[in-house]
């Protein structure tokens, strides 16, 4: 981390989380952030649901949810960008305060609800989006809508041509009825109807779909059938958890989805385990903040990495540190390509 980032951060840090969230955006848009654009290397380019990327290590859904910062993330190190979740109607979100940062905890707890401008101004800004970074946008349903399936693909009919993917989330923890979502049925059904919406796109990109980390192993196998079977190209594991093991900080008690360091374990083991149950490419996601847990993630079955709550404390430089450390990793384990590592090391999770 730079000097003048390390000065940001702990000034960020004494404003309330979600002030202090804007500001950083704000700071990366007037030009303080990395400049050196995504890292790459032989070794760390791949390939992801025919998606090339630059490296493997992206940013995860929520950090910025209206794509307003979308050129000064292409500068930084990240491989791929994941902007929103979009609704189709712009919608408030919950009442703040609803961000809370678990300093001791190297975590956070967030009960947002899809707060966004809606479809049409992101739609708006994806337009001017820089055109070399891989872009893809995270699908979410308005609260009040009554049928949620209408919702994924109305978003994706508007952005589907000004992104290189879409992911559809139904695993936020913080709408309610959502995550009901990835039952087998409700499941089949909220694909079939996005998948059509895909195909009717001029060039169809590819769909991921994003799921929770509390899920039995039953659960995750009928996701995983379904998965396959309605034709998305990846999976994306995980989302926030309900659980709230093993937590010191005073905010510990809030409603909301956490994240951070201590989802790492529980969303690597669901991501080993749905590896073993599908061959779709996986993206996982939970508890990254260093280029050794990017890489565990990646040995669990993982062919690309996604992060948020550690940039909260590590600052965006973050992600060229992780990407250039997973390089020298990839190297000393003798693997010449991101590829070959995939799950390299799943028995180890399962
Ligand atoms: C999120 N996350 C998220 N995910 C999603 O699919 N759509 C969203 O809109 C959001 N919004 C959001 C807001 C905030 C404040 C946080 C902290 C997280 C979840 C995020 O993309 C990721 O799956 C989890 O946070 C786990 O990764 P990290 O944060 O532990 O690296």
């Amino acid at each position: 981390m730079k000097a003048l980032e390390s000065i940001g951060l702990a000034a960020l840090r004494r404003v309330d989380p979600e002030t202090a969230h804007g500001l950083a955006l704000k700071a990366l848009n007037a030009g303080l952030g990395p400049r050196s654009g995504p890292v790459t290397s032989d070794r760390l380019k791949t390939a992801l649901a025919g998606l090339v990327l630059p490296n493997p290590v992206g940013l995860a859904a929520g950090f910025d949810k209206n794509a307003t910062a979308l050129h000064a993330l292409a500068r930084t190190g990240f491989g791929f960008l994941e902007v929103g979740a979009a609704t189709p109607r712009a919608q408030e979100g919950n009442p703040r305060p609803r961000l809370y940062r678990l300093t001791q905890d190297q975590a956070a707890i967030n009960r947002f609800g899809f707060n966004n401008e809606g479809m049409e101004a992101i739609a708006g800004r994806l337009a001017a989006r820089p055109k070399p970074a891989v872009i893809g946008l995270n699908l979410g349903a308005n609260k009040d809508s009554s049928d949620k399936a209408v919702d994924f693909a109305a978003v994706l009919t508007r952005c589907g041509a000004l992104v290189d993917f879409a992911t559809v989330n139904v695993s936020s923890p913080n709408t309610e009825k959502l995550r009901d979502l990835q039952g087998k049925a409700a499941l089949s059904a909220l694909l079939a109807r996005v998948m059509d919406a895909r195909a009717a796109l001029k060039t169809p990109i590819p769909v991921f779909l994003k799921i929770a980390p509390d899920l039995s192993l039953a659960e995750l196998e009928d996701i995983a059938r379904v998965a396959d079977a309605s034709g998305v190209s990846g999976i994306v594991a995980t989302n926030t958890t309900l659980a709230r093991d093993g937590l010191h900080g005073p905010h510990k008690t809030e409603a909301g989805g956490l994240s951070g360091q201590p989802l790492f374990e529980r969303s690597t083991r669901v991501l080993a385990q749905l590896a073993g149950m599908t061959a779709l490419p996986i993206i996982g996601v939970g508890g990254v903040g260093s280029a050794e847990q990017a890489y565990q993630k990646i040995r669990a079955g993982a062919a690309a990495v996604q992060l948020y709550t550690a940039l909260v404390y590590g600052g965006i430089s973050l992600a060229g540190e992780i990407a250039h450390g997973l390089d020298g990793l990839l190297a000393r384990d003798g693997f010449a390509s991101v590829a070959e590592a995939v799950g390299s090391g799943r028995s180890d999770w399962t």
